[in-house]
């Protein structure tokens, strides 16, 4: 399997959003019921590229997009700037399979070089087990749970906080 991790493009959008839709309708490892519009896609791609946030695919290639991966403000106030929250998807078909490590591998030293000192993952339970071990596998250590707070398929969800510090951390001052 030749697998290529590099930057998104619009081009491979409705790829992602297709990911992103299926774990939408039958997963709760993210909150919306329902994905956004590919057009909504196209205006969150340029918001991210304008903050400094990378957005990463795993091309499987002839056309193929495994698995993306980004990064966003973890909250928007300027004192947060140094931190970043990950997404991460993988196709189904291609889960266990090594790519999710590389998807963020790349992010986390992609991150790392834009000057951020720490990434989120924020994982809902029931059902997050797998993007918990995940996380913890890549070094991420849980921080905070919050209980109850989320509501997705007849279920009360809690909302588990993982970090991981991003080159130096917070042993040096940023910049
Ligand atoms: C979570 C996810 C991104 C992991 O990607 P993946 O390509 O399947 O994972 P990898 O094959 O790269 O696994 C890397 C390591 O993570 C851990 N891991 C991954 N899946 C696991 C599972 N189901 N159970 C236990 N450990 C697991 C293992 O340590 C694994 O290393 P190993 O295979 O050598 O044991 C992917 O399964 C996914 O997209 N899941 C649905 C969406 C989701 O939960 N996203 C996260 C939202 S925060």
């Amino acid at each position: 399997m030749t697998m290529q991790i590099r930057e998104a493009t619009l081009d491979d959008l409705p790829a992602a959003l297709a990911i992103y839709a299926h774990a939408c309708e039958t997963s709760t490892a993210t909150w919306d019921y329902e994905a956004p519009t590919l057009e909504t896609m196209h205006e969150r791609f340029g918001q991210r590229a304008a903050a400094n946030h990378p957005f990463l695919v795993a091309d499987a290639g002839q056309g193929q997009i495994a698995g993306f991966a980004y990064a966003s403000s973890f909250h928007p106030h300027d004192g947060f700037r140094f931190t970043v929250e990950d997404t991460i998807y993988v196709g189904e078909g291609w889960q266990r399979k090594g790519i999710g490590r590389l998807l963020l591998d790349a992010l986390i030293e992609d991150c790392t070089a834009r000057g951020f000192r720490q990434m989120i993952a924020g994982i809902s339970m029931p059902g997050g087990d797998q993007s918990l071990r995940f996380h913890e596998a890549a070094g991420f250590r849980k921080v905070a749970e919050f209980p109850s707070v989320g509501w997705k398929h007849g279920h009360w969800l809690s909302a588990h906080y993982l970090q991981r510090p991003l080159g130096e951390g917070a042993d040096t001052l940023p910049e």
